[in-house]
């Protein structure tokens, strides 16, 4: 273990908790503070492995939840593991699946065992426990993989938070206790809510099991927006220095930078493909509708300054055509644009992280970005 999974800090920021760093995986490296596009059904939704990596994408998300259910790990580990079915070379994390079950199953409970839900393919009951979403991970095959945890919903009391953060360090145990680290790395997730006090002590119970990354879960579960960086805020400082930190599920570059701010690395979250097929384009940390009749006969590019594919061969009124034609086309064209934007906007913070230029430069980006 240890080596395939090294995480080296290459500059700091002298004035904020930012860092730029290397994570090294088998599939190859990450440059990080980095996005990662989520690959639910091990598919970018409408995106060929090419096109994916023309964004700029390094390390791609998958769901064990949604795996398991169609079309099992069996025939993703017949097919040789993630990467060999879905035919991306690079790096790849799985989520372990409990928190896709709160969030999308109906007629759940959870027990100190697991959690049991009906299938919403054929209504039959499925158990989830630690083991078994370990089992299916290994089966599935990602360089990452995440602990079986429990996201308490927001709002919750200091008394329920607590009883699923310690339940939440138990199943780490059991993770743990049947992960093979020889080949792919499992990650610890930090719940606690919106408690800070909560938060601290999950965050220094983790650091102590000196796992190869560590996530902050548990966040944009519908909490004010503000309160994600708080909760970084007093998380991340608890987390070892000299490893990953991975904030779940977030986000916008505005949520990204603050992050960063406070000592995140690692990010993953749906909206680029999710705007995508509602027709929003990221424009300079603006959100479009292309479907807007502004666009019907505006022949310049989403954005003049995007190397991406669609800006560099299309117009907005083609896009614009696109989408009122119902074209299918359109839904890749503005996801290859979206990824770009999180992937080159990711890589200007680290290239101000390593000139030292990252508060000077994002703080007033942030003052100037609309939230
Ligand atoms: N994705 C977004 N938030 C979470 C979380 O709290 N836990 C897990 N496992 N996945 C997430
Ligand atoms: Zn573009």
């Amino acid at each position: 273990m240890g080596h395939h999974f090294t995480f080296n800090t290459q500059a700091k920021c002298s004035h904020t908790e930012a860092r730029a760093g290397r994570f090294e995986t088998p599939h190859g490296s990450v440059e990080t503070p980095i996005f990662m596009p989520v690959g639910t059904l091990a598919t970018v939704k409408t995106l060929t492995p090419a096109q994916l990596r023309s964004t700029g994408a390094q390390m791609v998300l998958a769901n064990t939840y949604h795996l398991h259910l169609q079309p099992g790990e069996r025939i993703v580990a017949k097919a040789g593991g993630l990467h060999e079915f879905m035919q991306w070379t690079g790096p790849m994390l799985t989520d372990s699946g409990g928190f896709q079950v709160f969030s999308l199953s109906s007629l759940r409970t959870i027990a100190e065992k697991g959690v049991t839900f009906r299938s919403p393919r054929d209504g039959r009951t499925i158990e989830l426990t630690p083991e078994k979403s370990i089992q299916i991970q290994h089966a599935l095959g990602a360089d990452v993989i995440m602990a079986f945890d429990e996201c308490p919903p927001y709002p919750a009391t200091w008394e329920e938070v607590e009883l699923a953060t310690a339940r939440t360090y138990r199943w780490l145990e059991r993770c743990i206790a049947v992960h093979d680290p020889r080949d792919r790395a499992l990650f610890g997730i930090v719940q606690g809510g919106v408690y800070p006090d909560l938060r601290a002590e999950a965050a220094r119970s983790l650091a102590k099991l000196d796992l190869p990354g560590y996530a902050i879960g548990g966040v944009s579960v519908g909490e004010p927006p503000e309160l994600i960086e708080k909760i970084v805020k007093v998380t991340a400082p608890h987390l070892p220095a000299d490893k990953p930190r991975y904030l779940m599920g977030v986000g916008t570059p505005r949520e990204m930078v603050r992050a960063i701010a406070a000592g995140v690395d690692l990010f993953d979250c749906v909206i680029p493909t999710r705007w995508a097929r509602h027709g929003a384009v990221l424009v300079g940390g603006d959100r479009w509708n292309i479907k807007n009749a502004r666009f019907t006969e505006d022949f310049t590019p989403l954005d003049g300054d995007c190397p991406c594919y669609t800006c560099q061969n299309f117009s907005r009124a083609y896009l614009n055509h696109l989408w009122r034609s119902r074209e299918i086309l359109v839904y890749t064209l503005l996801s290859i644009h979206n990824i770009t934007e999180l992937m080159r906007f990711t890589r200007r913070i680290r290239e101000a992280i390593a000139g030292d230029r990252f508060a000077e430069e994002f703080a007033s980006w942030l003052a100037a970005a609309p939230s």
